[in-house]
């Protein structure tokens, strides 16, 4: 939790782990096949820019981003420490080149992560399908 504070929290914000805005986490260079809030909003500076999602049950909710391009948590880890791509709408707190992780606090993050699955929630009949 410590780690996730002080590395993830300023998009994943709690309680809900997402602060609600639409930010760029540095996924791709060229927005051509999917603008992102572009799409909607029609300006420049929103391509590329994807709604920041809670991260509530995100160890059941594999694969990750909006195209699915990762399916573990170690491969979104492994994003955010060395596969940041740059581009003008890159959000600022990623410009640096990324978030420095070792592969203990990667480890310690995922196993943060697992907290956040709510099994009552899940197993709640009323919202079985
Ligand atoms: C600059 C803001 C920002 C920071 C900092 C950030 N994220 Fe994200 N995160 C995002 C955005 C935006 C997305 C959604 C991108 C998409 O949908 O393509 C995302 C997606 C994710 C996802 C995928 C969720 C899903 O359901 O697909 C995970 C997991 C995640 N972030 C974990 C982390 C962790 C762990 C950290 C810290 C190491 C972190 N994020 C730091 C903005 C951020």
């Amino acid at each position: 939790m410590q780690i996730f504070r002080a590395k993830c929290e300023s998009c994943h914000k709690e309680p809900l782990l997402t602060d609600m805005s639409f930010r760029n986490n540095g996924l791709d260079s060229y927005f051509t096949k999917d603008p992102g809030r572009a799409l909607i909003s029609t300006l420049t500076q929103d391509s590329g820019l994807f709604r920041v999602p809670s991260l509530r049950n995100v160890a059941l909710t594999h694969p990750y981003m909006h195209d699915g391009r990762f399916n573990t948590l170690m491969d979104v880890m492994n994003h955010y420490n060395s596969g940041i791509q740059s581009s003008s709408t890159l959000d600022p707190l990623l410009s640096t080149g990324g978030i420095p992780l070792t592969l203990a606090e990667k480890n310690d993050l995922i196993t943060f992560l697992g907290t956040l699955t709510d099994y009552t929630f899940i197993r709640d009949i009323r919202f079985k399908e």
